[in-house]
């Protein structure tokens, strides 16, 4: 190529780098400005640093995702080495910046938030573990990051909890979420709280439990209602708060209708291709013993308070989902995707029902 092509093509680089508008520029309470500048998709610089404490979880690692994508640097906080690899992959060389952390380790929490001008927390756990009980990780973990975070001065914060956070809920998770949320608001004035329904999607405890455990899905007579929610949907509501300013205030995001456990063993069973279950209803007290009896030989297969939750109808506090410019779909749109692998191998080798193709020369009636 000569070097006049070559002096052409480097001069368009350079105009197109620098070029500028008036809305790349983001200004935030803390003065710092956010400018951003490529093109859009995945090589972008949005300018903004975002750290998501619970990145590694089934939410988390969509909403990274989405960052990324957009050419956010991400600060991911890592427990275990393996669980963050797959992360590195999502945003372009130097975007995903992996922090070892502990939540007891305030020195580590501060080093995670110090350049990020939106902090993300996703931390939460269905089940108390040995070492964490639900107030350590929902009320005193969560209380401790927003603390952190404003000492750090970052000027924004979203905490996500429950659509079912309630200061009188008979479960113990609902309870601590509640708890949560009112000292996260107490740390961190302003802060943003999401409140999802239960979310579904590839690694989700609810379409795919069903399709295994159905058993356990006809506590209640399966009468429980519950409004289920695509986890992409919630994701993509997280990422968009990267461009609005502190919103302070508590959003509900439920799915858009509310079903029975009846309706979606149904809608898995029928998408599975498997009968429907013939697992009889077991009585509550009984489900409390094996689920108690459960935490000392086998650990997590289903926890005491999962099954009081079984029992809990989801809140119907109406969605604000235009609030985070997303429209949610609903669960028979995209159910199929994450339930289809239980499929039978036999459904391979049933015979075709349909009739066969026709020939291009038949089509036409030769
Ligand atoms: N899934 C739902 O249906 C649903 C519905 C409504 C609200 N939510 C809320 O949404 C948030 C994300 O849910 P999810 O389904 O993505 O949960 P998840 O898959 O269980 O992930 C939880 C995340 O929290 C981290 N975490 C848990 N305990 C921790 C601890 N003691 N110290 C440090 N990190 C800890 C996990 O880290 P490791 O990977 O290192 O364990 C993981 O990154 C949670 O707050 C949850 O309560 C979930």
């Amino acid at each position: 190529m000569s070097t006049s092509s070559n002096l052409l093509r480097l001069q368009r680089a350079v105009n197109h780098q620098g070029k500028r508008a008036y809305h790349d520029l983001v200004t935030l309470p803390t003065k710092k400005p956010i400018i951003s500048q490529g093109p859009p998709g995945y090589s972008a610089v949005t300018g903004h640093v975002v750290t998501v404490f619970g990145c590694t979880g089934f939410l988390g690692r969509y909403l990274v995702s989405k960052l990324a994508r957009m050419g956010t640097q991400v600060v991911v906080p890592y427990r275990d080495e393996d669980e963050k690899r797959r992360l590195k992959p999502m945003g372009d060389l130097g975007q995903i910046v992996p922090m070892e952390w502990d939540l007891r380790n305030e020195n580590q929490i501060a080093e995670c938030v110090r350049h990020s001008d939106i902090v993300y927390n996703l931390v939460g756990r269905d089940y108390a573990t040995k070492n964490f009980d639900f107030t350590s990780v929902q009320v005193d973990g969560a209380e401790k990051i927003a603390r952190i975070t404003a000492q750090s001065g970052v000027p924004r914060f979203v905490h996500v909890s429950h659509l079912n956070a309630s200061a009188t809920s008979p479960s113990a998770l609902y309870r601590t979420k509640a708890e949560g949320e009112e000292r996260v608001n107490a740390a961190f004035q302003g802060a943003t709280i999401i409140r999802p329904g239960p979310l579904y999607g590839y690694e989700d405890k609810l379409l795919n439990n069903m399709a295994i455990w159905p058993i356990w899905w006809k506590l209640n007579n399966a009468k429980t209602t519950i409004r289920p929610v695509h986890v992409m949907d919630v994701a993509q509501a997280l990422a968009n708060l990267v461009h609005s300013p502190q919103l302070g205030r508590t959003i509900a995001l439920p799915g858009p209708a509310a079903l029975t456990y009846e309706y979606l063993l149904d809608l898995v069973s029928s998408l599975t291709y498997q009968p429907p279950s013939r697992a009889p209803v077991v009585p509550k007290a009984l489900a409390l013993l094996v689920a108690r009896a459960a935490q000392s030989v086998w650990w997590p297969l289903i926890s005491p308070d999962e099954i009081v939750r079984r029992y809990i109808d989801d809140a119907d506090t109406p969605g604000a989902w235009d609030e985070v410019g997303v429209t949610p779909a609903d669960i028979e749109q995209h159910a199929i995707q994450y339930v289809r692998r239980y499929r039978s191998a036999e459904n391979f080798s049933r015979p075709n029902v349909f009739p066969p193709k026709k020939s291009f020369t038949e089509e036409l009636g030769y």
